[in-house]
């Protein structure tokens, strides 16, 4: 297999981001004439891949009442929560700082949901002034302190409780959240005295019920059983004389990194539909809140060789992007392809690609035949989703630049930090 095609099998999000005539293309737009005009490192996110993975939801609920909430920690770039607000998205959000871009964005405050275990008063306070859709309580403490809030600006609080079903995502364990170990959720064993006693708080109106049970989960069967156990619920407390307006089954659904095979959204929807149909919910308001799946393989982060350092045990390639612009490979020994822009047709390497920043942690990818050489520009994939939004200025770094395409057209959405914008905060 040539370095050409060999490259393509590597991309996630064909035919959207593809090599056409040698190059590597981002819609209509050449990667390399990006990295040229905005610097390295970049990222470049593809609208009509956005566009496309919420496409595939849609189509799975057509007929129904659905609310797809973009779980915007996943990406809170301004220009992508746009994007996906303008589609018709609520969003789905977890701090103050998340809600005012949320508004910013554009968003209809009654399609936010404010999801997390550690709301502070005075984010309760924004929200409610907001008008936002629902809280997605986590604790009885959280209810009592949310009720108290509320009912002291002589509202009601909008409250879904988020039971946790006790199920195996299936998932690294970082990232799942739905078993009794974790901090997340009321156990579905105290989930009906927790609505008793939410029903009874004077600050609170009951609305729906919710649950999250990992994130990057690959197949079916762990949702099938999360909604059997909500569902049981869902009996338990409607028969209690709760009543719940709408059911929401959170996010998690994984996207191909490496070869994954995640069911498609809509394919999944099916199945757990003909459930909901099955067990009398089926015309009931549903919402989800999907992150990584809406805009993980919509994103690229564009980066150049800097130096290539050959060894005895392993071959290093030092490239300009680092664990503080991508922190997946580092928190969770997390794989993204790694394909050359402008791809040689010369015998491959093996290298681990790695950061410039001081730590062994710091590293893209490991063990990866490329044929590169310095000043090369290269390609991280499936960057779209916890890559940005989970960046930081470790080593004084400043964050990247971020460029939104639609067909041939380019914007930059993000300016890179300066380290002026740095050293705004501080003084001495
Ligand atoms: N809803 C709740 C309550 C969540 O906690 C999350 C993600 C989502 C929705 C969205 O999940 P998604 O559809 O994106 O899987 N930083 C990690 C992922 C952390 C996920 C946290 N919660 C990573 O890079 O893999």
């Amino acid at each position: 297999m040539s370095s050409l095609e060999q490259a393509r099998t590597d991309l996630p999000a064909r035919p959207f981001i593809d090599y056409r005539d040698g190059q590597l293309m981002v819609e209509g737009v050449s990667a390399a004439e990006l990295a040229r005009a905005h610097g390295t490192p970049l990222f470049v996110y593809s609208q009509a891949v956005m566009l496309d993975a919420l496409a595939a939801y849609q189509r799975g609920f057509a007929g129904r009442q659905a609310l797809i909430c973009y779980a915007m920690k996943a990406n809170s770039t301004l220009a992508v929560l746009r994007t996906f607000v303008q589609a018709g998205c609520g969003l789905d959000i977890v701090s103050a700082g998340e809600l005012e871009r949320a508004l910013c964005a554009g968003v209809d405050p009654a399609k936010v949901i404010f999801s997390g275990v550690g709301k502070t008063r005075a984010e309760m306070r924004r929200a409610l002034e907001a008008g936002i859709g629902c809280f997605n309580v986590e604790s009885l403490p959280e209810l009592d302190v949310l009720s108290e809030v509320a009912a002291g600006m002589g509202l009601r609080a909008p409250v879904s409780l988020r039971v946790n079903p006790d199920v195996d995502a299936k998932t690294h364990p970082y990232i799942s959240t739905g078993l009794k170990g974790n901090k997340f959720g009321i156990a579905h064993t105290d989930a009906l005295a927790a609505y008793r006693h939410a029903a009874a708080l004077p600050g609170l109106k009951v609305t729906g019920i919710d649950c999250h049970i990992g994130s990057q989960i690959t197949e079916t069967s762990p949702y099938l059983d999360a909604m059997d156990r909500v569902l049981d619920l869902v009996d338990a407390i409607e028969a209690a004389g709760i009543q719940l307006e709408h059911i929401d089954f959170g996010g998690g659904l994984g996207i191909n990194y490496h070869g994954e095979t995640p069911p498609a959204a809509d394919a999944l929807w099916q199945l757990l539909l003909a459930k909901l149909d099955e067990r009398g919910y089926g015309q009931r308001k549903l919402v989800i809140e999907p992150g990584r799946s809406l805009i993980g393989n919509a994103g690229i982060c564009l980066t150049e060789a800097v130096f290539l350092k050959p060894g005895e045990q392993k071959n290093f390639l030092i490239v300009d992007a680092a664990m503080n612009d991508l922190p997946r490979p580092a928190m969770y020994e997390a794989y993204h392809a790694i394909v050359p822009v402008q791809p040689r047709e010369v015998k491959a390497q093996t290298w681990d690609v790695v950061g410039p920043v001081c730590e062994s942690g710091d590293w893209l990818g490991r063990d990866r035949q490329l044929a590169v050489q310095a000043g090369d520009l290269l390609a991280v994939c499936s960057a779209g989703a916890y890559c940005m939004s989970m960046s930081s200025n470790y080593n004084s770094r400043g964050r990247a630049a971020e460029v939104l395409v639609d067909g041939d057209q380019a914007r930059l959405v993000r300016t890179r930090e300066s380290v002026e914008d740095q050293l705004r905060l501080e003084s001495l």
